[in-house]
């Protein structure tokens, strides 16, 4: 049975959806998973009228995203390691151990996918500062931890295939944003592990290109970092991606949080001195990634260092988007990453 059929299991699939999710929830997910890609307006005002939170107006939801593509192995031969199989993991543990960050910090009802910030304080800024900086992150953490948030909770794809974790990857993350800052909260935990990190990026958007500030939310403090965060975030923050359709809450939330990551303008990375920028190896000039991924492309060039998202998302029918590579270019693609930096 491949992942794509184990997700569509549609009986355990409801029955796992309706402990934590309303009739109505169930109803639009079933309409989804039935290929009916857009939920009806009708339900998506009546859902509006369940949320308690209204930070946008009560429209937000009529243009439903297109949903997340499920994740599905295509057998390339670019992976390094077969995908893992996570078959007998269930939506329940997924739930279960997603809980245990405190329930009500999760599956929030929601209207709109970004919480509006209040305006920055200084007027005119143009270049914020580190503390500044770090004031978003903190806020972002705060906001979280009291429930304020709307996080996607997901396993995620990339982290949890190939070599770097190979096992579960637990994600809640969260978007903030007001004219000056976009803010990211990542809060993450692996299958084995019992403490939860917090993961920060700042986008700088007073500045042109924006400038990207990435960091981990220590007991101590947002501390920066950019050596080990650039090997993934090639373009800043990365799409969500789910290991699995049925591991994530809630879909709707997650599509409608990477639309607003899709949307984000080109940026530069921060490196701190302490954490500088890895040697990237040569860059990626094959025309089908470099016609949208270069210096006047949609997002930035891709390089060696990033070969772990590279592989993982042009296997599981993500890259390029709306197509699949044909033999000859994943052969070229291959050699390509086989080379000697
Ligand atoms: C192994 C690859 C990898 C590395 C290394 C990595 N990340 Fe991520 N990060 C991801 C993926 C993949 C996502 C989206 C997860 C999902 O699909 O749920 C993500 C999401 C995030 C998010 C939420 C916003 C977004 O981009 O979607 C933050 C914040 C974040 N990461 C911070 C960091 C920081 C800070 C570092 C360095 C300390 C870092 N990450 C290193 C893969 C990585
Ligand atoms: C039509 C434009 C387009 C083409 C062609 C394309 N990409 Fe992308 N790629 C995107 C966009 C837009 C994103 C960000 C949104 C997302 O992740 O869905 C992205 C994201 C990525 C990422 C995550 C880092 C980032 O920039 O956010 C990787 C890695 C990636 N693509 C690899 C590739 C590879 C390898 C190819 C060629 C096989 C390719 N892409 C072809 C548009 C493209």
């Amino acid at each position: 049975m491949s992942v794509l059929e184990q997700a569509l299991g549609l009986p355990r699939l409801e029955t796992a959806i309706s402990d934590v999710m309303t009739p109505l929830h169930t109803l639009a997910r079933r309409l989804a998973l039935a290929g009916l890609l857009f939920v009806p307006t009708a339900l998506s005002a009546a859902e509006t009228e369940t949320s308690t939170e209204s930070h946008a107006p009560a429209t937000t939801r009529a243009h439903t995203p297109r949903p997340i593509a499920p994740a599905e192995p295509t057998g390339t031969g670019l992976l390094l390691e077969p995908p893992l199989d996570l078959s007998a993991f269930t939506r329940e543990q997924f739930i279960e151990k997603s809980s245990t960050i405190g329930a009500h910090r999760i599956h929030r009802p929601w209207t709109s996918p970004v919480i509006a910030l209040p305006p920055h304080p200084r007027t005119g800024a143009k270049g914020l500062t580190e503390r500044e900086v770090m004031d978003y992150m903190v806020e972002a953490r705060r906001l979280f931890d009291e429930g304020k948030a709307v996080p996607v909770s997901d396993i995620g794809l990339i982290s949890t295939q190939e070599d770097v974790v190979r096992q579960p990857m637990f994600n809640h993350i969260s978007g903030f944003s007001n004219d000056a800052v976009r803010v990211y909260l990542l809060v993450q935990n692996t299958a084995s592990d019992s403490g939860w990190s917090y993961f920060s990026i700042v986008q700088d958007l007073t500045l042109t290109p924006a400038l990207d500030y990435f960091a981990e939310l220590k007991a101590t403090g947002p501390k920066f970092e950019g050596t080990s965060c650039y090997k993934c975030h090639s373009s800043g923050p990365l799409g969500i991606h789910p290991v699995r359709e049925d591991l994530v809450l809630d879909a709707e939330l997650a599509a409608g949080l990477n639309q607003f990551i899709a949307e984000q303008p080109r940026s530069r990375f921060h490196f701190p001195p302490d954490s500088p920028k890895p040697e990237p190896g040569k860059p990626l000039t094959l025309k089908f990634c470099s016609r949208c991924h270069s210096e006047d492309g949609d997002r930035d060039t891709l390089y060696q260092v990033h070969s772990h998202p590279i592989r993982v998302l042009v296997d599981f029918g993500y890259m390029p988007p709306n197509r699949r590579l044909k033999p000859e270019e994943i052969a070229e693609l291959k050699e390509w990453l086989e080379q000697k930096p």
